[in-house]
């Protein structure tokens, strides 16, 4: 009882993770058939520290020239080498990547964390480990295709053009092109603007590899760079996670043409609490799944819907948790919330905030020392919102809750499916049943029951409605790079 009346937090002395040991270029180039190649245009864009804005390095911006020579070096690695070559070979290549990884976790960790403004906490616990693992697993699935689809003649596509988000820089690309170089495609990767790094450090362990020369290709730049890749005719399949508005355009984009498409889009994901569930653990998931990582997750779990009758508790405990987060250098072990990916999506959260306020939605921020440069956001929830609030329909993508409360089961399940996204929920109950119920009728591709936020190579992700089409992750994860017959 004393801890819950202590509102106060502990002082920790910092404890800074070491940059020593990492190694970033100056200036990076485009890595294009096995070689480091300048841009056509000559131009290079800054990669800053979100958390100083400082920059870190200067990133080539591709054209249209410069993709094109990308899907040609993808396209004739295609044909003269790795359609040909064994798959028990093509998985020794994929292993050897995930290897060299590990060895350089740590690396690996501190630069998305620099890059990202995610905390090392997170780069370090989740984000790399698991691109690893994405590595291994699909490794494993190689040379075994056969017994994926049983009865079925397994081919590969071709050339996957893959465009990635800010969110989870390395993972992304981990998801993208392990599931793809295991059924035997080629690669051309476009990591987002504000977070190309990991990609390109992963670019040096493929050369490292061996991997034969222009099986991954990574071209760095903005959304010109992805609609190239996404408009070129001899790209087989589009795999994109991002935003919904980009993911229409590339919908229609390649409506008509022969490309096979996979797309992970944004959310607005339902975290249920009923009045049976372990509260301390449910307040735990509830700051898990949207203040961790700063709210920068697809399936973050940014609609918050308590039971009525345990709805104040909940919220003093919430808030109290709350009062105990740090906000604030994202190389720190003691940091739970790092820097906002960048100034523009700060703006955004700041906007949703005010929009927030202005519907007549109740605020509450706890008060934490915010560092004065670099982009940041307090951990904010808003209660007495409304079902048709702007702020409960449209995604955030920042550390950002709002609470609604419900009655009954019916309620809650109408009301958690009255979003146009459809990517993930979350459940918190004694009950077994209520869980099989509710995992039945809730419109979402993954559901979690008495935690949040899980993740693991061998289990699908993806979306309902909005949220995207096609599964990556697990033995569904093959199926968009294949075409069985
Ligand atoms: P975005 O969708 O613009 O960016 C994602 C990727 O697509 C980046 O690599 C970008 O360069 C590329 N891209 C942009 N325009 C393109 C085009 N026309 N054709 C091909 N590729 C294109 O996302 P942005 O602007 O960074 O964030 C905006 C909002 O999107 C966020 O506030 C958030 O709500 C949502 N989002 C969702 C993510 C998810 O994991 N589902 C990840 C990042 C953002
Ligand atoms: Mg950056």
């Amino acid at each position: 009882m004393a801890i819950e009346n202590n509102t106060e937090s502990w002082d920790y002395a910092p404890s800074l993770e070491g940059t020593s040991h990492i190694q970033l270029k100056k200036k990076y180039d485009l890595f294009i058939d096995g070689k480091w190649v300048k841009p056509k245009s000559g131009k290079y864009f800054a990669s800053i520290n979100p958390a100083n804005e400082e920059v870190l390095a200067e990133v080539a911006h591709a054209n249209k020239a410069d993709v094109d020579l990308a899907v040609k070096a993808a396209r004739k690695a295609y044909n003269n080498v790795w359609s040909k070559m064994a798959p028990s070979e093509r998985a020794k290549y994929i292993y050897r990547i995930a290897r060299l990884m590990q060895e350089r976790a740590r690396e690996f960790a501190v630069i998305e964390s620099l890059d990202a403004g995610k905390t090392i906490r997170e780069s370090r616990d989740i984000d790399v480990p698991l691109a690893c693992n994405h590595f291994f697993y699909y490794a494993g699935w190689a040379d075994k295709l056969e017994y994926a689809f049983p009865n079925r003649k397994v081919e590969s596509l071709g050339v996957a053009g893959q465009i990635i988000p800010w969110n989870f820089p390395l993972l992304m690309a981990a998801w993208k092109i392990a599931p793809a170089l295991a059924t035997g495609n080629t690669v051309v990767l476009k990591p987002a603007e504000t977070t190309s790094l990991t990609a390109l450090k992963l670019a040096e362990i493929i050369e490292e590899s061996g991997l034969p020369a222009g099986v991954v290709n990574i071209v760095t730049g903005f959304g010109d760079t992805g609609a190239a890749i996404v408009n070129h005719h001899d790209v087989n399949k589009i795999a994109f996670t991002g935003s919904t508005a980009v993911g229409k355009i590339i919908q229609k984009a390649i409506a008509g043409t022969h490309k096979k498409a996979t797309l992970e889009l944004g959310g607005k994901s339902a975290n249920i609490i009923f009045d049976d569930a372990p509260i301390d653990q449910a307040v735990e998931g509830i700051v898990n799944g949207i203040f961790f990582n700063q709210g920068h997750v697809c399936c973050a779990g940014s609609r918050l819907f308590v039971q009525e009758n345990i709805a104040d508790k909940v919220i003093r405990k919430l808030k109290q948790r709350m009062d105990s987060l740090y906000v604030g250098n994202p190389l720190d072990k003691n940091t739970d919330i790092g820097a906002i990916n960048s100034k523009e999506q700060l703006e955004t959260i700041n906007k949703y905030i005010q929009i927030g306020k202005n519907e007549g939605a109740e605020m509450y921020q706890p008060k934490c020392d915010i560092p004065k440069k670099g982009f940041y956001c307090a951990p904010t929830i808003f209660t007495n919102v409304a079902q048709s609030n702007v702020i409960a329909q449209e995604e955030i993508f920042g550390p950002v809750l709002t609470i609604q409360t419900f009655r009954t089961v019916d309620e809650v399940i109408q009301k958690a499916n009255n979003s146009p996204y459809g990517l993930a929920a979350g459940v918190w109950t004694d009950k077994g049943s209520r869980i099989f119920n509710l995992t039945t009728k809730l419109r979402a591709g993954v559901i979690w029951a008495n935690t949040y936020n899980k993740f693991d190579p061998t289990s699908p992700f993806g979306g309902y409605k909005e949220s995207g089409f096609g599964r990556e992750g697990g033995l569904h994860g093959l199926s968009g790079y294949v075409k069985l017959s």
